[in-house]
């Protein structure tokens, strides 16, 4: 045990709080040192990545239920987890339960999870379930559910009081930061082998209900100019004015945004200090394909038209996630392009646990997802239908199993070639029943082949067009190792290659100079056979064989 540890348990971890400034002066002179060998994100590539152990790493997720993290219930977590065949579990830590008395913290829930983790052998990512849990304080003490003088709620608009806290007020700021700096602080001491990849600060933050908080502070705020950081993350630079004469009907939103974030990011900023690792906020992403009006989203939350905003406000945070219960191909694929923007180091924390959701895994990796986490994912006996799955049983778990099954062996390898930009992913569309990929230039020339994933066709040939699965649940992947070799795999789907010819070349059909099956072992591919003949004559296909191939090839 380290002697700052030790001196903690000596003291008894309920005097954390007494020791937190030296504490956290100590922590901030050794930061520089451990930096390199904390999980971390790495800017470098062309795309962020999440470093753990020094290189690039891809998290299979998956979300316990809320209630979930007790010593009695984590027994019907373990088993779904083994058969999703997980690297990365998330769970929540409650702020209730960590601290129960005021400035008195319970670190036991926190030792549990990393005790059973490591028995697991999976990573973890923690939830601060902290002032806000999908926008209401459902997870504060008592001691801060009975005090509304000292932690009050914020005030909705006809002057009632509303179940979410008022981002304006300066106790609840300082006895949540406290409380998360002490878990941090408790995670610094408690795992020195990084079980602990990343933290969620808060969860779903913002307001369901109500617009904003129309207190008589927050109404005085609303009235003076929009800061300049707002103005500038907006575009509006040159805009004069309070919140109403510079955004119009988006000024609650936009308005509680900045208070939520700058929140948030002050809770943050505080506890990277004492322990820098990765830390996101996730979002109740609003209707990505309609104009986000007032009142049909969580307000103040970071959802798309709010992102410049939390993006400027949370300097502190290092990426802004998107939680994604819209099924629909149209819903799910825009949220992946709003989020996967290229200053935002992007994975997908929470996603529906229905086996129509488990298609999307290779399109979020396509859009250079460093990890994918399906929500719910226990036998603890609660389902969040109609957004999730009525039950967690094998048929449940199957297609999620499957999707980590294929890309299990080369998790590593992803997550590099994510970095690199060469992975793209195909989920089947119930509309269009082909997708063409394209991918980036390669070793400094431009792409040679695009590729083409088509639904429902059979594995033999077949002159009509593709009609689509019955259930429209098919996916596929395609990596571009190199100008004319790809790494492909999928499932219920058929991919082949076009061949990006210039104009003036004669040679310009594709040739399969090889397909080779297999599957990386140590970072080595060992092919086991040869594709040829029937199963390469009508495009390379994919049922639910969990098969991944690597094809060169060529022209003629
Ligand atoms: C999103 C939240 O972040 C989760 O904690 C959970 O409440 C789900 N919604 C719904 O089950």
């Amino acid at each position: 045990m380290r002697p700052a540890a030790m001196l903690g348990r000596m003291l008894g971890f309920a005097r954390c709080a007494v020791l937190f400034p030296a504490v956290l002066a100590s922590s901030l002179a050794a930061q520089t040192s451990v930096d390199s060998i904390l999980p971390h994100i790495d800017r470098t590539g062309a795309h962020p990545a999440l470093i753990v152990d020094g290189a690039p790493f891809l998290m299979l997720g998956a979300q316990m239920n809320n209630s979930s993290a007790f010593t009695a219930t984590l027994p019907r977590v373990w088993p779904a987890m083994e058969e999703l065949g997980v690297n990365t579990v998330e769970a929540p830590i409650y702020w209730e339960k960590f601290e129960p008395t005021e400035g008195s913290f319970d670190p036991s829930s926190i030792d549990l999870l990393l005790a059973q983790a490591r028995t697991h052998n999976v990573h973890l990512v923690l939830l601060w379930f902290g002032t806000w849990k999908n926008g209401s304080p459902g997870y504060a003490p008592e001691w801060v559910k009975l005090d509304g003088k000292r932690f009050p709620l914020a005030v909705s608009k006809d002057g009632r009081q509303s179940f979410s806290m008022s981002p304006f007020a300066p106790a609840t700021l300082a006895a949540d930061t406290r409380a998360f700096t002490t878990l941090m602080q408790h995670l610094k001491e408690a795992d020195p082998q990084h079980t602990v990849l990343m933290v969620q600060v808060e969860n779903e933050a913002g307001m369901w209900g109500n617009t904003r908080d129309f207190s008589p502070q927050a109404n005085r705020l609303f009235e003076q100019p929009v800061p300049k950081a707002v103005l500038t993350a907006m575009g509006k630079a040159d805009a004069h004015g309070n919140w109403s004469e510079v955004f119009g009907a988006d000024a609650d939103g936009y308005f509680h945004a900045w208070a939520v974030s700058r929140y948030i990011n002050q809770v943050a900023e505080a506890g990277r200090r004492v322990y820098p690792l990765p830390l996101y906020v996730n979002a109740a992403v609003s209707d990505p394909l309609h104009k986000a009006t007032p009142g049909s989203f969580e307000s103040g939350a970071a959802v798309a038209d709010a992102l410049p905003i939390w993006h400027a406000m949370c300097p502190a945070i290092d990426a802004i996630e998107p939680d994604i219960y819209l099924p629909d191909h149209a819903s799910y694929t825009a949220v992946l392009t709003q989020y996967a923007l290229p200053w935002n180091p992007f994975f997908v924390p929470e996603t529906g646990n229905a086996p129509a959701y488990a298609h999307y895994f290779f399109a979020a990796l396509g859009h250079g997802a460093f990890g994918w986490s399906p929500f719910g994912m226990d036998q603890t006996g609660y389902s969040n239908a109609p957004i999730g799955a009525e039950k967690i049983d094998t048929e449940t778990l199957a297609p999620f199993a499957l999707n980590y099954r294929i890309v299990a062996p080369m998790q590593r390898e992803l997550a590099q070639w994510n970095r690199e930009d060469r992975v793209r992913g195909s989920a089947e569309n119930p509309d269009v029943h082909t997708e063409t990929l394209h991918f980036a230039p390669v070793d400094g020339q431009p792409a040679r082949w695009s590729a083409t994933v088509s639904y429902g066709m059979p594995t033999f040939y077949s002159s009509k067009p593709a009609p689509g699965n019955a259930k429209p649940e098919g996916e596929a992947l395609v990596v571009q190792l190199g100008p004319d070799e790809f790494l492909v795999t999928g499932v219920h789907a058929r991919v082949d290659f076009n061949a990006l010819v210039p104009a003036n070349e004669q040679k310009s059909q594709r040739m399969w100079l090889s397909v080779e099956e297999g599957s990386y072992e140590q970072g080595k591919w060992k092919g086991t056979r040869l594709w040829n003949g029937d199963q390469t004559d009508y495009g390379l296909n994919f049922t639910s064989a969990a098969q991944v191939l690597r094809v060169r090839l060529t022209t003629f």
